[in-house]
């Protein structure tokens, strides 16, 4: 069995076998007598965000300026949590995540592996801006080891908001970073006291504090302080080890937007810029203009990788016969997003002709 059927066998499976994982956030904040140096250690890496923003109009939670207040202050905004966890802040960046780079990235996952390499260490959680927390989630999931828990969260309202979310996100980050439970899952995403998995998390509203879900539901959900999981965590078994050691950028990959009318001009454009991967957001079930397609069929033969998603929210683009016979490749359930990271990914592996693409994409995106 393999592709879909597999996965939905697994799914069935899962279904009948599904169990609750609890972890109990213990209150250290009601036991004074406790020595801190026996506290769980929380790396926090922040990198900027509306949950580090600050507003330029009075009232507005739409009118700010992102990455302005420190991972320092951030944690300081939290009552109690000193209390409860060490926590070590390093500022990786302070950006908004429109303008996140392959250099914030590499710099990021450099320092979440160091974090992780500590003994000491007993999590790491990633402040973050939630334009593109899906992109990095991705990113992070496919470098980072599996061990301990990697959780990453940010706010909808800046930090200087009437009701901010900011404080309440990091509690929950902290409460799941520290839970056993929350290994072994690859990254997660705490927001809104859902638990996300990188792989199907993705932002679907542009303005409420509820503003992402996950295809299938998320992992768990924080429950009054407690981490409570709804599946086992999945072995990541047949996904390669990534490294981006000594690699200082990452291979190019354009997003083309499928639609109406369109032409084959973006893509090439996209090729001659000197993208080394393009997925194409195509419509339905992965479509791609029948004006565009002999482009992307071109750029396979040039050894272009071509990835073909879609711009439907929810539902995944099998490989079809026509997306087999030009060689692109099925991005399954990722979003275009996440398939552009995926890919860029990949391709510092080298030779991506040499096959194995579209099992990895099959594994990604199924596991
Ligand atoms: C950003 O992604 O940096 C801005 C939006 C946000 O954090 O909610």
């Amino acid at each position: 069995m393999k592709g879909f059927d597999r996965f939905f066998a697994l799914n069935r499976q899962r279904t009948v076998k599904a169990r609750v994982f609890l972890c109990e956030w213990v209150n250290m904040t009601r036991n004074d007598s406790i020595n801190s140096a026996s506290l769980p250690l929380i790396s926090v890496l922040a990198t900027g965000g509306t949950i580090a923003g600050q507003s330029t109009r009075q009232g507005s939670s739409a009118n700010y300026r992102s990455g302005v207040v420190s991972g320092d202050d951030l944690l300081a905004a939290v009552p109690g949590l000193s209390a409860a966890v060490r926590l070590r802040a390093h500022q990786v960046a302070n950006i908004g995540s429109e303008d996140m780079t392959s250099d914030v990235w590499l710099d990021l996952v450099r320092t979440a592996s160091q974090e992780l390499d500590d003994p000491e260490v007993s999590g790491v959680i990633v402040l973050h801006g939630t334009d593109t927390m899906e992109e990095t989630a991705v990113f992070l999931d496919c470098l980072l080891p599996h061990g301990k828990p990697v959780v990453m969260t940010g706010a909808m309202r800046p930090a200087d908001a009437v009701s901010a979310d900011g404080p309440a996100n990091i509690l929950a980050a902290v409460q799941t970073a520290v839970c056993p439970a929350a290994s072994g899952r690859g990254v997660l995403v705490v927001f809104n006291n859902d638990i996300h998995a990188a792989r199907r998390v993705r932002k679907t509203d542009s303005m409420a504090l509820n503003a992402f879900s996950s295809w299938g539901g998320p992992e768990g959900r924080v429950v009054d302080g407690d981490p409570v999981f709804f599946r086992p965590a999945t072995a990541r078994e047949g996904l390669p080890v990534f490294t981006v050691a000594g690699l200082d950028a990452l291979p190019r990959v354009e997003i083309i937007y499928g639609h109406a009318g369109q032409e084959r001009g973006l893509v090439d454009a996209a090729l001659a810029a000197g993208a080394w991967g393009l997925v194409h957001a195509g419509v339905g079930m992965g479509n791609v203009h029948g004006d565009v397609r002999p482009a992307l069929a071109e750029a396979v033969a040039g050894g272009v990788a071509v990835v073909c998603a879609t711009r439907v929210v929810d539902g995944p683009v099998p490989l079809t016969e026509k997306i087999r016979r030009d060689g692109f490749i099925a991005a399954g359930f990722l979003s275009p997003a996440k398939a552009r990271v995926l890919l860029q990914v990949a391709l510092t592996r080298g030779d991506w002709q040499k096959g194995g693409m579209q099992a990895l994409f099959d594994r990604y995106s199924l596991a």
